[in-house]
């Protein structure tokens, strides 16, 4: 068993947030109100949004998929608070409206330009975000219970399941041992291996999807076999696509982000389960899903010590028609923007997804509602940049230059993608062919 400590490089982060919480939990809030307000002041007060009438539509609408108090929220991750009843949200509605008005949250890192381009996109307008905060400002009033929207569906199927969203698993993926973070904990990131015996994978299989049931204090898992960010649906692959999960033995790498509200009596032991259903022989695959990792290689990277806009590309030649069905830029505590542009082979040049502020805390992975046709020849250019001064807050030491490793104060710069190709394959689930391993998995 590993006790994790709190890591170092965070502690600033972690000052800044502590702060936040202290002031945000000095007392309950409409006490503190009633206290200040006066008289004539009282009838603005009740001029606020109110909890059932405004807020709540809001809440379910982008909050809950991650905020509700079920363990098992669509893909089993859960934020460290639920903000469904009006006792929740009340205790809390002045970091509510500190997170919706400095962008924290909804989590969201990609530029404005791509509004309705990702299918998981979470953007509060303008109108959401006032309501939001009038709501807190206004001595977060309760309203009349009789308004409330109905609960959505979602949250409802979610409580329900209590269990495997998509059905009993055919293969159950988890740690070797369990987990443990201590009382004073936050955040870890840590690489946690899990085995994958040749009894419990003696051969290749396609995949048709891969849902996660988590223990506590799992924030996000980047894995080969899929990762999973909070609020994330079960991966489901359409008839006709499908991936390939490689026959044991062997280790799969789970880099793990583990999140808490520190404080006496929250130490806890966790784990994941990663549970893959297999295809049903028959199935004919026509499209492999695969993926390719634009990696700016570790010889390359130094960040100089102070440098606030250190940048690196890279460009993939695309050799085969796919259609492009995500990207997720991996930077570490100095990671500062990520963009993807590309060059179609008749010199038609379009950017296909700028983060201009990465958030290390959040490793979004960005879905194509509508996946765009690359044809063969087409030349993505990966770029990201690094923010190494002293104004960025997170930045454990300005004062070294970086290299590429493993750990938060060294840096990454992985550029995933994930694409299908559109040339037609002729596996059929069952007759025991597979694609090269090169092919239908994610490369170096
Ligand atoms: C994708 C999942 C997700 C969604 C959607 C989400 N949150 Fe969060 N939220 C989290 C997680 C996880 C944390 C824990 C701290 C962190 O990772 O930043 C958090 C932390 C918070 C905090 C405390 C920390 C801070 O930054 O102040 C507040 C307040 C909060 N969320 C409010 C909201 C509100 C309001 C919404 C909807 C408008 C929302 N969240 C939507 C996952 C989510």
């Amino acid at each position: 068993m590993r006790v994790a400590t709190r890591s170092r490089p965070l502690d600033f982060a972690l000052l800044i947030l502590l702060a936040f919480v202290v002031q945000a939990s000095a007392g309950p809030l409409s006490a503190q109100v009633t206290q200040v307000v006066s008289a004539h002041q009282a009838a603005a007060v009740s001029d606020a949004p109110t909890f059932y009438g405004a807020v709540l539509p809001i809440i379910h609408e982008n909050c809950a998929t991650c905020h509700q108090d079920s363990g098992m929220n669509m893909g089993g991750n859960v934020a460290p608070f639920s903000l469904l009843t009006y006792d929740d949200a009340r205790r809390r509605a002045r970091m509510i409206a500190s997170a919706v008005r400095e962008g924290r949250m909804p989590p969201w890192s990609a530029a404005d330009m791509h509004k309705g381009t990702f299918t998981n996109e979470r953007i509060l307008e303008d109108h959401e975000k006032a309501t939001l905060i009038a709501w807190a400002e206004g001595g977060a009033p309760a309203g009349d219970p009789a308004v409330a929207p109905p609960v959505p569906g979602f949250l409802i199927a979610a409580a329900a399941s209590n269990g495997w969203t998509r059905g009993e698993p055919d293969l159950i993926i988890e740690f070797n041992e369990e987990y443990c973070l201590d009382d004073d904990l936050r955040d870890i990131y840590v690489d946690l291996p899990a085995t994958i015996t040749a009894d419990m994978l003696p051969e290749d299989r396609w995949i048709k999807s891969v849902e996660y049931r988590n223990g506590p204090a799992v924030h996000h898992i980047i894995s080969a076999v899929g990762g999973l960010v909070p609020g994330a649906a079960p991966r489901v692959y359409d008839d006709g696509y499908s991936r390939v999960i490689r026959a044991g033995p062997r280790d799969v790498m789970f880099n793990m982000h583990f999140n808490k509200e520190p404080g006496p009596g929250t130490a806890v032991c966790t784990n994941i389960q990663a549970g893959i259903i297999f295809k049903e022989p028959g199935e004919e695959i026509r499209h492999v899903t695969g993926g390719d990792n634009l990696f700016i290689t570790p010889r390359d990277l130094l960040i100089p010590a102070g440098a606030s806009s250190h940048s690196a590309s890279r460009e993939y030649v695309f050799e085969e028609d796919v259609e492009l069905l995500s990207f997720m830029p991996h930077m570490h505590l100095r990671g500062k923007a990520a963009l993807y542009e590309i060059t179609y082979p008749d010199g038609k040049h379009e950017t296909l997804l700028h983060v201009p502020n990465y958030a290390f805390n959040w490793q979004h992975t960005y879905k194509f509602a509508e996946p765009p046709k690359i044809p063969a020849g087409s030349t993505l250019r990966f770029t990201l940049w690094w923010d190494n001064s002293e104004n960025n807050p997170n930045n454990p030491d300005p004062t070294v230059d970086v290299k590429w490793g493993r750990p938060t104060d060294a840096e990454m710069s992985q550029g995933y993608m994930s694409f299908r190709k559109m040339e037609k394959s002729a596996f059929v689930v069952g007759d025991g062919n597979f694609p090269t391993p090169r092919e239908g998995r994610r490369g170096r």
